[in-house]
C-alpha cells in the first residue's frame, strides 16, 4: 500500500495529506476538503469511540478458518465491508483524477472482490451523473446515495436510479445539514416519519436511511418502511460534536435490529474496526475516507488491494477471538471490565 498512499499525497495535494492515522486532525475544518466540519470533534470521536472498546483475545478454540461472508439486503458480500458513498472529487480531494475515474475505482474494484460501492450526490450534478453511469455499465452492482431534495428532484434522480440495475438506493438525510450544498443554495431539508413513508413507498426500491444517530430515529425510519439504516455522523461533516458511531450503535441495534438491516460507518480503520462495530451490533460496515486515498493512489487497483488488507485484518482478528462467521459475531468478543 506504500506507493499508493505515495501517490495519493501527492494528487490530494492541499486537500488530503495522507496521514500515517486517518484521525481528523490534520484537516480540522477542512470542509469541503476531505475533513471533518468545524473542531472536527464528530470526526474524532469516531475514531475515539472505536478505540474504547477492546477484544477479549481467545486462543483455546477451533476456529483457524473464519468465514467473512455476509448476505445483506439480499446480497451476499464476500466481507461485511462497503465503501461509502462520497462525491465531489473535485472540490475534495483536489481533482487531479476525474469523477467518472474515482467511481469507476469504486464501484469495479469493489465488485472484483466480492463486497459493493455505494456513490454520492451533490453538486454539481455530474457527481450523481458519473456515478450512475458506472454503475450501469456494472450491471447494476453499485449503490447509489441521493441527497434529501425537494420531491422533484429526488424523484427524477430515482428513476435515473432505476435505468441503472440498481436494486438498492439510499439517501443521506443528514446532508440536510450540509454547509457545501448551503453555500450552493440548493433546497435540502429533513423529513418527517410520514413524508419518509411517502418517499419510500414511492421509490419502491429496496431502501437505506443515512445519518441516524439516535433511536428515535432509528424506530422512525423502520416505522417509515427503510429496509436498512446507517448508523453515521457523515464522517463528521455535518453536525460538529455528534457523537462517534460506535457509541450510539449498541442502543440503535438493540432497538431496530430485529426489523431492519443496520448498518454503520465512520472511523473504520482496520479488520478489527470491521469486527468492533459488528460486534456492537451492525450487520456490515462502511468505510469512507480510505477508500478515497486508495482510488486516487491506485484507481482500481489501489481499491482492490485495500480490501485485500482489510480483509486480512479481519480474518486475523476473528481467529484471535475465536469468531467463526461473521453474521454471528457475539459482543462477549468485546472486553468489559
Ligand atoms: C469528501 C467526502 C464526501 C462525502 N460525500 C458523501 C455523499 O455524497 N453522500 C453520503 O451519503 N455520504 C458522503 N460522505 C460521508 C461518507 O459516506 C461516510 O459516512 C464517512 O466518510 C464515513 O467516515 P470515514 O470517512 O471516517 O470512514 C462523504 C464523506 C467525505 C469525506
Amino acid at each position: 500500500m506504500k506507493e499508493i498512499y505515495d501517490h495519493a499525497r501527492e494528487l490530494m495535494k492541499g486537500y488530503c495529506r495522507v496521514c500515517p492515522e486517518c484521525n481528523g486532525r490534520a484537516c480540522r475544518g477542512e470542509v469541503p476538503g476531505m475533513g471533518g466540519l468545524g473542531t472536527a470533534s464528530a470526526f474524532k470521536d469516531n475514531l475515539d469511540a472505536l478505540k474504547e472498546v477492546r477484544f477479549n483475545m481467545r486462543l483455546v478454540h477451533d476456529v483457524a478458518e473464519p468465514d467473512t461472508r455476509v448476505t445483506i439486503l439480499g446480497k451476499e458480500l464476500d466481507l461485511p465491508v462497503l465503501a461509502a458513498p462520497i462525491g465531489g472529487v473535485s472540490f475534495n480531494m483536489g481533482g487531479k483524477i476525474s469523477e467518472e475515474d474515482y467511481v469507476k475505482a469504486i464501484i469495479r474494484g469493489c465488485k472484483e472482490k466480492g463486497i459493493m460501492g455505494c456513490t454520492g450526490d451533490g453538486v454539481p450534478e455530474f457527481i450523481h451523473g458519473a456515478a450512475l453511469a458506472e454503475i450501469k455499465a456494472s450491471g447494476g452492482h453499485g449503490i447509489p446515495f441521493i441527497k434529501p431534495w425537494e420531491d422533484k428532484e429526488f424523484f427524477e434522480k430515482i428513476e435515473k436510479v432505476r435505468n441503472t440495475g440498481a436494486s438498492i438506493v439510499g439517501m443521506d438525510i443528514d446532508a440536510a445539514g450540509l454547509v457545501t450544498l448551503k453555500q450552493m443554495g440548493r433546497p435540502v431539508s429533513p423529513k418527517g416519519v410520514e413524508k419518509l413513508g411517502e418517499i419510500i413507498k414511492k421509490t419502491d426500491m429496496t431502501f437505506i436511511l443515512k445519518g441516524v444517530l439516535t433511536v428515535e430515529d432509528a424506530v422512525a425510519a423502520a416505522d417509515a418502511g427503510a429496509d436498512a439504516i446507517v448508523v453515521s455522523n457523515h464522517g463528521g461533516r455535518v453536525l460538529d460534536f455528534t457523537p462517534g458511531a460506535a457509541r450510539v450503535l449498541p442502543r440503535i441495534a438493540r432497538a431496530v435490529g430485529d426489523r431492519i438491516t443496520v448498518l454503520a460507518d465512520g472511523g473504520v480503520r482496520s479488520g478489527g474496526d470491521v469486527l468492533k462495530l459488528l460486534a456492537l451490533g451492525a450487520d456490515a460496515v462502511m468505510i469512507g475516507r480510505p477508500f478515497s486515498v486508495a482510488a486516487l493512489g491506485g484507481l482500481k487497483e489501489g481499491v482492490t488491494a485495500y480490501i485485500d488488507k482489510i480483509k486480512m485484518e479481519l480474518v486475523q482478528a476473528m481467529v484471535l477471538t475465536g469468531t467463526q462467521r461473521a453474521d454471528q459475531v457475539k459482543d462477549t468478543i468485546l472486553f468489559r471490565s
